[in-house]
């Protein structure tokens, strides 16, 4: 069979935040599907962007004192040490604001209005006087026209869970500027979905399978879709025209002919996949470096290629009506299938947007937590259906500390040391039972792959798992503990030792797709090439050498959890300081240094107060309030961020500080802290720092992790010193 052709997109993520555990479980989900399908031989582009359109946006920037472009790009700067620490490998990283998107966007809109698809239509909404702009939803609070309850959002009451539209709402006042929102007339643009070809296309679409004979929708997901077309009373479809447009100030792309109009969000984003894919495609290396890439153009118009979305099923909506309505009316392919997962609760618990879920990405990652320990837990949760999933720290702790190291990597080390030590590190012929539970892994692998191909990576990893339990059932009952010992039994010996190791690749090939790091040592360790599953045909053989087996993966120790969980120390936990939680963590020093009454015996902070000074000694350093106005991680190091400081001067400094271990560069920008601001510049191995921004640490930073950036009281301003 010739290779598949495949283009895989996670959902874009907006541009106002950093990554939560929901993102990180629906990236970890398409790796998984997309290192499978390379692994079948398939070419797979993956492809992903920041989302970075939109009022919310707009306004976030506005409040940070930088433009839109500026905030955005500080988002994405931080975006890498998540996808690189869960070894998650989109091919391209790009953002909806991109020229590709802009003209691309214009493209697909010009295309449906030539179609007759596009109308204009005035439209009243609320507007905010005092900043001379009509306000989204979640811009506008008033009193529950239901049940009276006061601050309730534009369009639902968390009190009584009544939802309306703005205009019912009493007392409405506008969020951004405190003003009572006045109704207003606009233009907007509609995209006709009630529009009967529409209509006819999105049933058809929604309800036959894809070229590939299989569902484009999961039938849970296709049921919901059912509800969408039911007809009213008066025999119309419950299909409404969508509105895509927004009036300026919006932070957008602007609509070709329609000066002061910008698209919607929500109408560039699902673009911003093709925009990616084309960035990614045209580039001049990537065609000449990436075996079988065709430039952007000719890969899209290959009837072959499949293209498919993973997407959570709050975005349904968007990804099965609007998505492909766009595709189709501008004579462009349509997705072959929408992946729809559910959401990720925490011990039950359900995620909250600002808090998280509980479990914060890049604290899991500085406690030193292995992330294919995460990989492997989600996998074995994951399947085709729609189902939320759960989180829980005893649950995960057993199934890694049993699956992973007690079932898998325990094959691996039972056998090696007497390959290593008695048979000169080569593999010898395999006795008749050896052989036919060998041959019982081979024959697994057309199952799992089906399993994969359909998404059940929890039964595809039942099924490994199963295959392993039956591997060291083999073990127990051929004691190669007691063969070393017996007289005479040298072959046998070799033999039960070689069929572990044969096991253990087949397990490996299983398991790659979720374990990339694991399954590359795993590769070295038995000195074979890269596993694919082609590979699941071949065996090592006899006479095959293998290398000295080292510790493949470590158990999950139950304080990393604690320490994951534990919001006391939540300021510090990012800091890197994940090594004093290892394996035998012990009180620190500084655990037993904290006085508890004023009978202090150590320094304060770990050190003494240093001499005395007098005023005109102080007054030679000038410290000044600034503003963070962008933050990024600094390549090459872990420890520096840079910082672009707004000091009140007209012009900003580049400072580099030693805080990326505890700080994400998104949470500090738009913030104040204190800036010395007459110290020499700096040449530092990363470019020059033109001050130092004062930052908080115990003396023995390895006993007492941690450093804290200065943060002044509301009211100060850039510029102000510090007397
Ligand atoms: O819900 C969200 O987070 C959106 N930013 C998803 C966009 S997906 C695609 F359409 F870009
Ligand atoms: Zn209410």
């Amino acid at each position: 069979m010739s290779k598949r052709r495949l283009f895989v997109t996670t959902a874009l993520p907006y541009a106002n935040g950093k990554f939560h555990i929901g993102h990180i479980m629906e990236y970890i989900q398409a790796d998984i599907w997309v290192r499978f399908q390379r692994m079948q031989g398939n070419l797979v582009h993956f492809v992903c962007a920041d989302d970075a359109h939109g009022a919310p946006i707009m306004i976030a920037a506005e409040k940070a004192g930088i433009t839109p472009q500026e905030f955005v790009a500080s988002i994405a700067s931080g975006r890498k040490p998540y996808l690189e620490g869960f070894h998650i490998n989109f091919d391209n990283w790009h953002t909806t604001d991109g020229e590709e998107n802009h003209s691309l966007a214009k493209e697909i809109y010009l295309e449906l209005k030539n179609k007759g698809l596009i109308e204009v239509r005035e439209i009243e909404q609320f507007f905010d006087p005092a900043k001379g702009m009509f306000l989204p939803d979640r811009f506008i609070k008033g009193e529950c026209p239901k049940c009276g309850a006061k601050d309730q959002y534009g369009d639902s009451c968390e009190s009584c869970g009544a939802v309306y539209s703005p205009t019912e709402v009493k007392n409405p006042y506008s969020t951004l500027s405190g003003s009572t929102p006045v109704l207003k007339k606009s233009d907007h643009y509609f995209f006709k979905l009630s529009d009967p070809a529409c209509v006819e296309f999105l049933q058809n679409w929604t309800q036959t399978p894809n070229p590939q004979g299989r569902l484009r929708l999961q039938p849970e997901v296709l049921n919901k879709i059912k509800e969408w077309f039911v007809q009213d009373e008066s025999g119309k479809t419950g299909l409404g025209d969508w509105d895509i447009s927004r009036d300026a100030p919006y932070f957008g792309i602007e609509i070709p002919e329609a000066p002061g109009k910008y698209f919607y969000v929500w109408l560039d984003a699902p673009i911003g996949y093709l925009a990616s894919l084309k960035n990614y495609l045209d580039k001049e290396d990537i065609q000449k470096s990436v075996p079988g890439v065709l430039g952007f153009d000719r890969f899209m118009s290959d009837p072959q290629v499949e293209q498919y979305h993973f997407i959570g099923k709050d975005i349904t909506y968007f990804h099965t009506l609007f998505w492909p309505a766009m595709l189709h009316f501008s004579g462009r392919k349509t997705p072959s299938s929408i992946f729809v997962h559910g959401f990720i609760t925490v011990s039950g618990e359900k995620m909250s947007k600002s808090r998280g879920t509980g479990i914060d990405p890049l604290k899991y990652l500085s406690l030193g937590m292995n992330p294919e320990w995460l990989r492997y837990y989600l996998a074995t949760k994951l399947s085709s259906k729609v189902e939320d999933l759960d989180f829980n720290p005893e649950d995960f702790t057993l199934r890694v500390n049993s699956d992973l190291v007690g079932k898998y990597i325990n094959i691996a080390s039972r056998a090696a040391n007497f390959i290593h030590k008695q048979f000169n590190s080569q593999l010898g012929a395999l006795f008749p039972n050896g052989e036919s539970l060998v041959i019982e892994l081979q024959s697994s692998s057309a199952t799992i792959s089906a399993l994969y191909e359909e998404r059940e990576f929890a039964k595809a990893l039942r099924e490994t798992m199963a295959l392993a339990d039956k591997v060291n059932e083999y073990v127990d009952q051929n004691k190669p503990w007691e063969l070393a010992k017996k007289e005479g039994s040298q072959n046998e010996l070799h033999a039960v030792c070689s069929t572990c190791l044969e096991a253990f690749r087949y397990l490996s090939i299983y398991l790659k797709p979720v374990l990339p790091e694991l399954t590359t040592q795993v590769e070295s360790f038995l000195q074979c090439a890269p596993l694919t599953f082609a590979d699941a045909q071949t065996r090592l053989g006899a006479g095959h050498t293998i290398s000295a087996y080292k510790h493949l993966i470590q158990r999950v120790d139950e304080k990393m959890l604690d320490a994951l969980f534990d919001i006391q120390s939540d300021s510090s936990s990012k800091a890197d300081h994940g090594k004093s939680l290892s394996n035998n963590s012990k009180p620190t020093t500084a655990d037993t240094a904290l006085p508890s009454n004023g009978d202090r015996k150590e320094a304060p902070g770990g050190e003494e107060i240093a001499a005395t000074i007098g005023i005109d000694e102080f007054v030679k350093i000038d410290l000044r309030i600034a503003q963070i106005v962008t933050c990024e991680r600094v390549e090459g190091s872990t420890k520096l961020l840079r910082l672009m400081l707004d000091a009140g001067e007209g012009k900003q400094r580049q400072v580099f500080s030693g805080i990326a271990s505890v700080y994400a560069p998104e949470d500090l920008v738009g913030k104040l802290t204190v800036l010395v601001a007459n110290l020499a510049p700096r040449k530092m191995k990363f470019g020059i720092s033109e001050g130092m921004v004062l930052a908080a640490s115990h003396a023995d930073e390895k006993a007492v992790p941690g450093i804290y950036i200065l943060h002044p009281w509301p009211g100060a301003k850039p510029g102000m010193r510090i007397h």
